[in-house]
């Protein structure tokens, strides 16, 4: 506790996220056998980096509600495998057809489509063969490990993930025909589903109640529709060294955003409007004695972040 006092918020996250990346790094797969092209691809992509963004928030929101024990680290794990999944099919040539990732070439780029397809395939799968892992460990009971792959699997999946992919894929092109709403349930579902996931994954197996579960759901839309907004603005506004990605990207794939639909000054608003908001709800969990303010400065800083 003294420790967080006296280093910085910077020095604070350094450090957790190098703890992520050992977490994440013991359950990655060893890399051997026939079948050893498919897991460099997928170490590769999961070792570029990055910034750790859900299984820290994940973690955060363990710590929030109480939870101590290791039962969460196979979770984070499976949920940045999730995420760099979505993000390895994400570059594919079919769909944003991007060179860059986490400052790297892309899986595709290096290891080509067939590979890179299944890469993403062999993580998704990886990443639930790693979550039920929980069920040999001890601490909580059998049943929050079961409802918290629930809630991952259904994040992830055609209703949240995959389902705002689609949603995102079949708008390209169609110009002024997106409507806010329209867009608002592709965000919702193609990144904040899965920061959904992250932060409901935390409160189950730290023991949350149901309606704690909902209000983190509530907060988590809210910082998973704001990072998305900023991510459209960085589109626009950043370059390839900062971002370790593309810009520009969304122009040439002809994709409606925040940017484009409502310009830069209100994205940018709206962006800390929603961030502001969720850290309010979360706030309010503080009078009943849940607090971490790790968590909200993580939160926080997600408004000004560059990359
Ligand atoms: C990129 O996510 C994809 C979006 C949902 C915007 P991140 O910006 O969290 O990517 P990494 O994990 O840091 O590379
Ligand atoms: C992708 O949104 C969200 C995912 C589920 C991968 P983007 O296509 O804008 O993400 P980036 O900009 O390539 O990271
Ligand atoms: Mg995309
Ligand atoms: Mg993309
Ligand atoms: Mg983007």
């Amino acid at each position: 506790m003294g420790m967080v006092n006296w280093m910085s918020f910077e020095q604070v996250l350094n450090d957790k996220v190098k703890e992520t990346e050992n977490v994440i790094g013991a359950y990655l797969p060893k890399e051997q056998g026939w079948a050893k092209t498919v897991m460099e691809a997928m170490n590769y992509s999961v070792n570029a980096g990055g910034k750790r963004l859900r299984p820290m928030l994940m973690a955060e929101t363990y710590k929030l509600f109480g939870g101590r024990e290791k039962v969460i680290e196979p979770f984070m794990a499976a949920i940045e495998m999730i995420h760099t999944y979505s993000l390895v099919h994400d570059d594919l040539p079919a769909m944003d057809n991007d060179e860059y990732r986490r400052g790297r070439k892309t899986t595709w780029v290096v290891y080509g489509d067939a590979m890179a397809v299944l890469a993403g395939d062999g993580l998704l799968n990886f990443a639930f063969e790693t979550a039920l892992k929980s069920f040999e460990m001890p601490a909580c009971d059998a049943a929050r490990k079961a409802r918290a792959l629930s809630i991952l699997a259904n994040k992830a999946g055609i209703y949240g993930m995959i389902g705002g992919q689609t949603a995102d894929i079949e708008a390209e092109n169609l110009g002024s025909q997106v409507t806010q709403e329209h867009l608002l349930f592709i965000h919702e579902h193609k990144t904040a589903a899965l920061i959904q996931a992250a932060m409901m994954v935390g409160a189950v197996l730290a023991g949350a109640d149901d309606a704690q579960v909902e209000l983190v759901e509530k907060a988590a839309y809210e910082i998973g529709i704001a990072f998305q907004i900023q991510d459209d603005i960085l589109d626009v506004t950043s370059t390839l060294e900062t971002l370790g990605k593309p810009v520009g990207s969304d122009a040439k794939n002809n994709k409606t955003t925040y940017v484009t639909l409502r310009g830069l000054e209100e994205a940018m608003q709206e962006q800390k409007d929603m961030s502001n908001h969720a850290v309010a709800l979360l706030k309010s969990l503080e009078e009943k004695g849940f607090q971490n303010s790790f968590l909200i400065e993580l939160i926080e800083s997600l408004i000004t972040r560059i990359r």
